[in-house]
């Protein structure tokens, strides 16, 4: 499908890379509209880019004033693409502020947004562009790059403009994967979905507890993905380290029993229920009313731990025998097997224990799967056969999630 792509050129020496950039969505058979800031044609000629691109070049805001040209580009935009994005334009983008016209483009846009910085290392490491890039991220402006490598003068570093081709194949995916989000949305309209996310702790004594590494990150993209798609979401949040979504019902719990008594009072009329939290197994056999002191235990302190309640086990047994019978249940199991081959035959057998329609297993380890942006699953159905394999960010991966319980009917 041939896309209307803005390519927002600004003032970097780069500038004659999107050169590259410009003609390879041409050639991939793209409607390419070139938006560049005066900077950008000190160092790249409009005639280059109007015989590129195929399009006139637009640079002025008072230009086309008739057919409101500064909303129209980017009302039109199936994608925009900035190469290279400055870091003052980076600056510009992060604070809204529209003085040219490829800031009104951005702004008048509802398309998705990738920018490819290219700056000195200085600059681009400068506690500025640090804070200014954190922002757009978190508006899901998607980053690409920038590479590590020889900069315009004798130094090197990152700050390096991505090869063009990387470049162009990331914008695509990124308008790939919107497009999938975009279609996939109203599936689950009138779909009631709990979804548990974070890691329960069981206190020890009034200042202590036993905890896991769980960010909750990934059951937060799968509850704001679960809303996106029209479903009325309840997320049940142990210890998040990351914003909840604003359009869900938020229970917050700490412990196990907590979050037990939660999902049970949630499951009474819900649709689905996703399982993304991390539970403890255990927890102390009895809590400290004060403070334990080392003082008067000694060099050895032992635990007692008592077994928690599997509340996924719990519904699916509970589904055996004839309860919830609309339900769909989704469990996770979080593996530091190493093998592959291995971790499926774990999720194999721990789906068939817990009674569950649908089990994500991911690998955890020291530096795997925790407080990371980006997840790799493979999802097994009630038989242990895999229905579905994801990889990308912990967003995608909660889409492709939600396609196969959308599949399961
Ligand atoms: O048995 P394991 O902890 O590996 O199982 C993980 C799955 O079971 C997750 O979906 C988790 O939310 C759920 N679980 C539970 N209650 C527990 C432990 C885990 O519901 N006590």
């Amino acid at each position: 499908m041939a896309l209307n792509v803005v390519v927002g050129i600004t003032g970097g020496i780069a500038a004659y890379k999107a050169v590259n950039v410009v003609r390879s969505l041409v050639l991939a058979g793209h409607d390419v509209h070139v938006v560049a800031t005066d900077a950008a044609l000190r160092f790249v000629g409009r005639p280059t880019l109007e015989a590129i691109s195929r399009n006139p070049v637009h640079t002025e805001l008072y230009e086309g004033v008739a057919e409101v040209r500064h909303v129209a580009i980017g009302q039109a935009a199936d994608l925009i693409v900035i190469a290279p994005a400055t870091a003052n334009t980076i600056a510009k983008l992060a604070a809204g502020i529209a003085d040219d016209l490829l800031g009104n483009t951005v702004l008048a846009s509802t398309a998705p947004l990738v920018i490819a910085p290219a700056m000195h290392t200085e600059m681009w490491q400068n506690p500025a562009t640090v804070d200014n890039i954190a922002t757009l991220r978190g508006r899901g402006v998607h980053v690409v790059g920038p590479a590590v490598g020889q900069l315009t003068g004798r130094d090197s570093g990152p700050g390096r403009l991505e090869e063009p081709e990387v470049i162009v194949a990331a914008a695509l995916a990124v308008h790939a994967e919107h497009a999938a989000r975009l279609a996939a949305s109203g599936d689950l309209s009138g779909r009631r979905v709990v979804v548990t996310a974070g890691g329960t702790r069981e206190p020890l004594d009034p200042v202590r507890f036993l905890g896991n590494r769980s960010s909750g990150r990934q059951g937060v993209a799968i509850a704001t993905a679960a809303s996106a798609r029209g479903a009325a979401v309840t997320l049940i949040a142990a210890h998040l380290e990351v914003q909840p979504p604003s359009d869900v019902a938020l229970v917050e719990v700490s412990t196990a029993v907590e979050l037990q008594q939660a999902v049970a009072d949630a499951a009474v009329d819900a649709d689905i229920i996703v399982m993304a939290a991390a539970v403890a197994d255990y927890r102390p056999t009895s809590v400290a009313e004060s403070k334990i002191k080392k003082e008067t235990q000694g060099d050895t302190l032992e635990l007692s731990l008592v077994k928690n309640p599997d509340i996924l086990a719990e519904l699916g047994a509970a589904r055996r025998s004839g309860a919830y019978p609309r339900l769909r249940l989704i469990g996770f199991a979080a593996e530091t097997e190493a093998d592959d081959a291995a971790l499926l035959e774990l999720g194999r057998a721990k789906i068939a224990r817990k009674g569950a329609d649908l089990l994500v297993v991911n690998r955890v380890g020291w530096n795997e799967g925790f407080a990371t942006d980006g997840n790799s699953v493979v999802v097994l159905d009630g038989a242990g056969a895999i229905v579905s394999e994801a990889a990308g960010s912990k967003m995608s991966v909660a889409d492709r999630i939600l396609d196969a319980i959308v599949a399961l009917g």
